[in-house]
């Protein structure tokens, strides 16, 4: 694995392109925006019968709804989806209702790295050096609204770009081969590592292109590499990645929660007993007895 802050001759031609792109691309001038969607995994540690972004929430695959806020954001001009060469499942839905704004290609790759470099790579036709590239894991089908105007409000403007993160909240132990504590680590400055992930197209590629596979767990470990510091942007601890099995009622409950518009809640007053009403419909408890 390559340190953090070493320079491959990859890594210092990949600065200057950086360096380049700011010269012609002012920060007044907008650069168009894409989002690339790796959905080209099997699922493993979920265990289904299907690759995970097959299994259905609502009627609707996850892959769907991972995809529609991007879909739906007006700064995003087109989603690619990289999809497995085998992939059988995605032309069994009907993807209309996006229009022409989602376009599946067949490349997935051994990791997920893979999957988005040989993405980025198929889609570069359509994007110049100097345009955003948002990957997100079809896997995590909570992302808001909210979230992606974040991304763009902090990041428009930002030389590097970045990811959506979550401070973390827990109290963090170390453990020792058998789970036993061995001390309990400070978590100033700790946090969690979300998508969407936003870099510029040509800094995107030339660092995937450099990074070591196996570390490369997210663009940003890969831009790291490069010697660059990713912004870290505000994101919602709602925005789950599914994962293991239960993970997927989660989802399935943000999801609804959602759609249901949800009131702000004061006791007693007529919205709050609205919202009770409409989260008792769906499941959600909103008061615990203690
Ligand atoms: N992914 C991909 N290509 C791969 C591996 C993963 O496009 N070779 C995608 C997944 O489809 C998912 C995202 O990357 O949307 C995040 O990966 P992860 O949650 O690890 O999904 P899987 O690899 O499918 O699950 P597992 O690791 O449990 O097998
Ligand atoms: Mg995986």
């Amino acid at each position: 694995m390559r340190p953090a802050g070493h320079f491959s001759s990859a890594a210092d031609a990949t600065l200057l392109l950086i360096k380049f792109l700011h010269i012609q691309h002012p920060r007044r001038t907008l650069s168009k925006a894409y989002a690339l969607v790796p959905a080209a995994g099997s699922g493993s540690r979920l265990g289904a019968a299907l690759p995970k972004q097959y299994l259905e929430i609502g009627g609707r695959p996850l892959l769907y709804h991972a995809l529609l806020a991007l879909a739906r954001h007006p700064r995003i001009e087109q989603v690619f989806v990289v999809l497995a060469q085998g992939d059988d499942q995605f032309r069994r839905y009907d993807w209309r209702e996006f229009g022409a704004r989602i376009e599946p290609l067949y490349c997935g790759g051994e990791t997920r790295a893979a999957s988005v470099f040989n993405g980025l790579l198929a889609a570069r036709d359509s994007m110049a050096a100097a345009d955003w590239v948002l990957v997100h894991d079809a896997a995590r089908p909570c992302l808001g609204r909210e979230e992606l105007d974040r991304l763009f409000g902090e990041l428009e403007a930002d030389d590097t770009g970045g990811l959506l993160a979550v401070p973390v909240a827990d109290t963090l132990k170390r453990g020792n081969r058998d789970s036993r504590v061995v001390a309990t680590e400070p978590r100033d400055n700790l946090w969690l590592a979300q998508t969407p992930q936003m870099f510029r197209y040509r800094v995107l590629i030339e660092a995937l292109r450099a990074a070591d596979p196996a570390a490369a767990t997210d663009e940003a470990r890969a831009i790291e590499g490069l010697g660059l510091e990713p912004k870290l942007v505000l994101g919602d601890t709602r925005n789950i990645k599914v994962t293991f099995p239960e993970d997927l009622l989660l989802a399935e409950l943000i999801i609804r929660g959602r759609e249901e518009k949800p009131v702000k809640m004061r006791p007693g007053s007529k919205s709050g007993k609205r919202t009770a009403r409409n989260a008792k419909k769906s499941g959600i408890r909103t008061r615990f007895r203690r």
